[in-house]
């Protein structure tokens, strides 16, 4: 990299540190200090940016690399069958994570999903490297982020694996974080975090909070900030669930959801989330915009398609009986932001809960 490369990142740097101070997700001037100094783009050399619409490649040779990197966007850093199976996370979201997560100096963290290694280094810089333990699935994706984080003078633990099953070499972790999404928290990493030690992931359309307590027992509220994330796979496999096909036509029935409320409304997409998990989603729109179709389909097998006022469903479950309950209790309770959410796990279950551990939320299976 050229000096003036390093002058201007370090200039863009700054710049978005304001803007998200400005924004109020990132208010911890510690952390502030971290992003300000740990460069991303050496860990983005690649990438197919998500923000215009498309899926355009950039490279380090583009005239605006260095912007795209430092703007509060996701960057897809792999695709697979035309997925987007590794990314570097938005700048914003990662802050609003990464305090969350409420480390203090001396703390020992794990990290689940190493991606690019750009969060790795954050907390390698905040923490020291050698209290940080970053998991990735992916063979390739660890080799190229440890060898991007180690020239960037960072030496945290990169370890090729199944985050889903942590790692107990290295445990007990004072903190975790995840950034893969999940529709369960693993029990077994409750076994690898402290009592009283914090878990930060996310699961479903958001991310929850955790305080590990004695007993094998972790509960939280939902973040406040939007996120979506890329669902935790087995190597070489996209995470998402292959869509069964159509399955032969089934007698329909009237259904009165109005289609742009599943499609467009964000807090009513992550009440489903949590619901309906493992659930795929796909929307038709017609030339002026508005949805015409909505379907759904699950790990199971579990297909549901409604359009022009009539649902159809296929399999195990009845996915879009479980759109409209989820819809009954969001308008029920006032369509509640998500961090009136919770979740309460243990090794045996995780229940999902709205305001207190004793209102919990039905989910259509667990
Ligand atoms: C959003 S990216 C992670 C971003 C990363 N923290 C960074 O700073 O670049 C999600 C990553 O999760 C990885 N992943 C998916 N399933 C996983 C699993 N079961 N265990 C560990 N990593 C996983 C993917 O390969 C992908 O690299």
């Amino acid at each position: 990299m050229t000096t003036h490369t390093e002058e201007r990142a370090a200039e863009l740097r700054a710049a978005l540190a304001d803007t998200l101070e400005a924004g109020g997700q990132l208010t911890d001037p510690t952390w502030r200090e971290v992003f300000e100094t740990v460069p991303r783009h050496p860990f983005v050399p690649e990438f197919w940016t998500l923000s215009d619409g498309g899926q355009r490649p950039v490279s380090a040779a583009c005239p605006d690399w260095l912007d795209l990197v430092y703007a509060d966007d996701a960057l897809a850093t792999q695709m697979t069958d035309g997925v987007a199976t590794s990314s570097s996370t938005a700048p914003g979201l990662m802050a609003a994570m990464l305090q969350a997560l409420d480390v203090a100096d001396g703390n020992r963290v794990l990290e689940v999903a190493t991606g690019t290694g750009y969060n790795a280094a954050l907390l390698s810089k905040r923490l020291g490297s050698d209290q940080v333990v970053t998991v990735e699935v992916d063979p390739e994706l660890a080799r190229l982020a440890k060898s991007r984080l180690g020239r960037a003078g960072f030496t945290p633990i990169v370890v090729t694996g199944d985050g889903r099953d942590g790692y107990p070499a290295g445990a007990p972790y004072d903190r975790l974080i995840a950034t893969c999404g999940f529709s369960r928290i693993p029990a077994v990493w409750l076994e690898q975090v402290r009592s009283a030690g914090m878990i930060v992931c996310p699961l479903g359309w958001g991310t929850v909070c955790l305080v590990v307590s004695d007993h094998g027992r972790a509960e939280g509220h939902f973040l406040p900030s939007r996120s979506y994330f890329m669902t935790a796979r087995e190597a070489g496999t996209t995470g998402t669930p292959a869509h069964p096909g159509r399955p032969r036509p089934t007698s329909g029935r009237l259904t009165g959801l109005d289609l742009a409320t599943v499609a467009e409304d964000d807090e009513f997409r992550f009440v489903l989330s949590l619901v309906a998990p493992e659930t795929a989603f796909a929307s038709e729109r017609d030339a002026n915009g508005h949805v015409t179709a909505v379907e759904l389909w699950a790990v199971d097998g579990s297909w549901a398609r409604s359009e022009d006022g009539t649902v159809r469903q296929a399999g195990p479950r009845l996915l879009w009986d479980a759109v409209e309950a989820a819809h009954e209790l969001y308008a029920e309770k006032g369509r509640p932001g998500r961090e009136r959410f919770g979740v309460t796990v243990t090794a045996k279950a995780q229940r999902i809960w709205l305001d207190a551990p004793s209102c919990p939320v039905p989910c259509v299976w667990s």
